[in-house]
């Protein structure tokens, strides 16, 4: 039976930062993962640029039914640390908007120096590897493992790492894995939902917006209180872009949210200047100074609007006003986890240690990435956790 100190179920962000940590402290690594490559989702993400962390990453930007719970992580391993990794390996990046930093190149440079960092740390990788039975064993675990049509036989490890993510885009490899074995040792979960995913419409909405489809606008999106600005996105389904994302990760079924389209600019005041100034200009013209064409045109058409400026009031203005600068609109629901870019909930943060990440009733029992109840905004926030919550494993394990 092979022994190892410390075996990681995961090849993914999360799984390769800890088992470099862990193999730089002496011990010995095993890291496993059922894929036949390391770190896909590190290789798609960020149109293939991967948005590795955010220059402002703060635990304000989580969320997790114990919003405190990541700052312990996030403060031993900050975003400044992960990009020092990155400068020392020389991967040229750039910051986009709000923070986000992305490879100049490719993504699959992040893969090559965790890969890299991980045989400098004589950590062993175990690639198209099927973990099966996971039990106790004395003061550690027993994992059985079967690599290809070949079953290694069980393992024995003194920690063992749960790093195999969460729930979203299946068909690259994602799957429950992580939620079933926390059940199975009694640590409770937090229900798992899609997060950073397109809100979708019923079909009635549907077949009314549906010309809108390809459009992107600014805007500010609410839900409750939360609001994120930023682009907004017509599609064939629904509404996608990054505003709907951030705050899709805030809705739930039954909840209107608001998209105030042209932040900053009083539609209102607009309309009536343009009013006062030419009253034979069509609605739709006027509205068409500020939005894309088809969008105006949809919106004059929705609000009764085929005119000229002159024969609307006051009271007609602010209503097409408001269709702009306040829409709410009620999705039916969302795309699911076959487009989410990651999952909400998991792993409940009281049944871990902040710092280590170690399971509380099962000494050398971790969970870290998104199999933990941390959910990141969309932005560079989701690897952040995955960098600072492995380190500090890494550190225990
Ligand atoms: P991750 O999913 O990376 O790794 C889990 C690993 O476990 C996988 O390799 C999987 O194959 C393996 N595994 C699962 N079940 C297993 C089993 N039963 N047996 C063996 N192995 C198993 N975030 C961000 O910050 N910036 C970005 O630019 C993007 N972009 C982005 C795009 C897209 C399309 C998606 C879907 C997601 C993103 N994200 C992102 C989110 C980010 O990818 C995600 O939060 C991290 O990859 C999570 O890291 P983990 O290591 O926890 O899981």
């Amino acid at each position: 039976m092979e022994d190892f100190d410390v075996v990681v179920l995961g090849a993914g962000a999360a799984g390769m930062m800890c088992a470099i940590e862990a193999g730089k402290r002496g011990r010995s690594v095993l890291i496993v993962d059922h894929a036949k490559a390391p770190g896909e989702k590190i290789r798609i993400s960020g149109g293939g640029r991967c948005n590795f962390t955010n220059l402002n990453a703060a635990p304000e930007n989580f969320l997790s039914t114990n919003p405190r719970f990541c700052i312990s992580a996030l403060r031993r391993y900050t975003q400044r640390d992960f990009i020092r990794l990155v400068e020392r390996h020389g991967i040229a990046y750039h910051e986009r908007t709000l923070g986000q930093l992305f490879c100049d190149g490719s993504s699959r440079q992040i893969i090559d120096m965790l890969v890299k960092e991980m045989r400098e740390a004589d950590v062993t990788l175990r690639l198209a590897t099927q973990v099966g039975k996971v039990d106790r064993a004395g003061e550690g675990f027993s994992v059985s493992l079967t690599t290809g049509s070949l079953a290694t036989g069980d393992i024995r490890c003194r920690s063992l790492v749960v790093a195999t993510g969460g729930k979203s885009i299946p068909k690259m490899g994602a799957t429950g894995f992580g939620y079933e074995l926390a059940a199975k040792f009694g640590l409770p979960l937090v229900e798992t939902r899609p997060a950073l995913v397109p809100l979708t419409f019923e079909a009635r909405t549907l077949e009314r917006l549906k010309e809108l489809s390809g459009i992107a606008v600014d805007a500010v999106v609410g839900c409750g209180k939360t609001r994120f600005s930023e682009a907004v996105l017509f599609t064939h389904r629904g509404l996608s872009g990054p505003a709907i994302l951030q705050i899709s990760s805030y809705w739930r079924e039954g909840q209107e949210i608001s998209v105030s389209m042209l932040p900053g600019i009083d539609v209102f005041e607009r309309l009536k200047a343009a009013r006062a100034q030419n009253g034979r200009q069509a609605l739709q013209t006027a509205l068409s100074a500020y939005l894309p064409k088809r969008l105006a045109q949809h919106i004059a058409e929705q609000e009764n609007g085929a005119g000229n400026l002159a024969d609307f009031s006051d009271k007609d203005l602010r209503g097409i006003a408001a269709a702009v600068n306040e829409w709410r609109i009620k999705p039916a629901g969302s795309e699911g986890y076959r487009t989410a870019e990651v999952t909400l909930g998991g792993v409940d943060t009281q049944a871990l240690d902040s710092r280590t990440m170690q399971a509380r009733t099962i000494p050398g029992l971790y969970f870290i990435g998104e199999v933990v109840d941390v959910t990141g905004w969309l932005g560079g926030y989701n690897f952040q956790w995955a960098w600072s919550s492995g380190w500090s494993a890494g550190q225990a394990a």
